[in-house]
């Protein structure tokens, strides 16, 4: 995959220092050009840490008042479940942020998963303006890998991953949480910018898989990630990089 950007850091809690002085630069261009910041966030537990210093340490770099926060993917649990990316968001960034509960577009984990995809559709298509066939544009999208190479829910196999035409659908898959709802690959290869961040040994596999492994996305999903007209950057820590050439 050439093009792409990779920032290699000594170790992960460099990494999320660096996730968050990232995150706060592109806020700040995307404002400052379109008047807004739309960032559409992951889950996991490697952005937690990041998360919570865009809260504290970062929480004057950012203008939030013009931020709209979106989800990647939700596991299909009740927001203050411990497993609700919404729910890890909000106690680690978004309850300490003076924004209001328009700036929050969740994903309804609460509800049957695929009356959630289409909702969080809908709220896409509001929200961007997008008639049927056309993908939103977000500022920038976060993303994780998994050590079996998926990205948000798109998962090895599943027929999520040949999704062209759904911006969110339901997905059963192999992980705690089976139930949970995914933005698709389109969606995220229209935005802006997108930036994985991975950390720690357990990925660097993974890591590998997508970045100069043989390509097959059915195995190795995230490397279905390329956006068109956007940009691609890596945050990795030395152990997750460890493989690259
Ligand atoms: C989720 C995700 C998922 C995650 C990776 C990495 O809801 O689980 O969005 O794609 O980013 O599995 O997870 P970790 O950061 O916990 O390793």
């Amino acid at each position: 995959m050439s093009g792409s950007n990779i920032i290699v850091t000594d170790d992960a809690q460099a990494l999320y220092v660096r996730g968050a002085e990232e995150i706060a630069h592109f806020a700040g261009e995307a404002i400052c050009t379109h008047g807004e910041f739309t960032l559409c966030l992951s889950g996991g537990s490697t952005p937690l840490a990041t998360y919570e210093l865009l809260a504290t340490r970062f929480h004057l770099s950012v203008d939030w008042k013009e931020v709209q926060f979106f989800w990647g993917d939700e596991r299909c649990v009740q927001p203050v479940d411990p497993g609700s990316n919404y729910g890890m968001a909000n106690r680690a960034m978004l309850s300490r942020l003076a924004i209001r509960p328009d700036q929050v577009h969740r994903i309804r984990g609460e509800e049957p998963p695929e009356q959630a995809a289409r909702a969080y559709e809908d709220e896409l298509r509001t929200r961007f303006g997008v008639v049927e066939g056309e993908f939103p544009q977000f500022s920038l999208v976060l993303l994780g890998l998994g050590e079996n190479s998926h990205t948000a829910s798109l998962f090895p196999g599943s027929s999520a991953i040949r999704e062209i035409e759904r911006m969110a659908v339901a997905v059963e898959v192999d992980a705690p949480e089976r139930h949970r709802v995914s933005l698709t690959a389109p969606v995220f290869n229209n935005a802006a910018r997108v930036m994985f961040m991975a950390a720690g040994e357990n990925k660097a596999q993974a890591v590998w898989n997508i970045l100069e492994g043989p390509r097959d996305p059915e195995k190795f999903p995230a490397q279905l990630i390329s956006p068109t007209n956007g940009e691609l950057v890596w945050l990795l820590d030395k152990a997750a990089a460890r493989l690259l050439s």
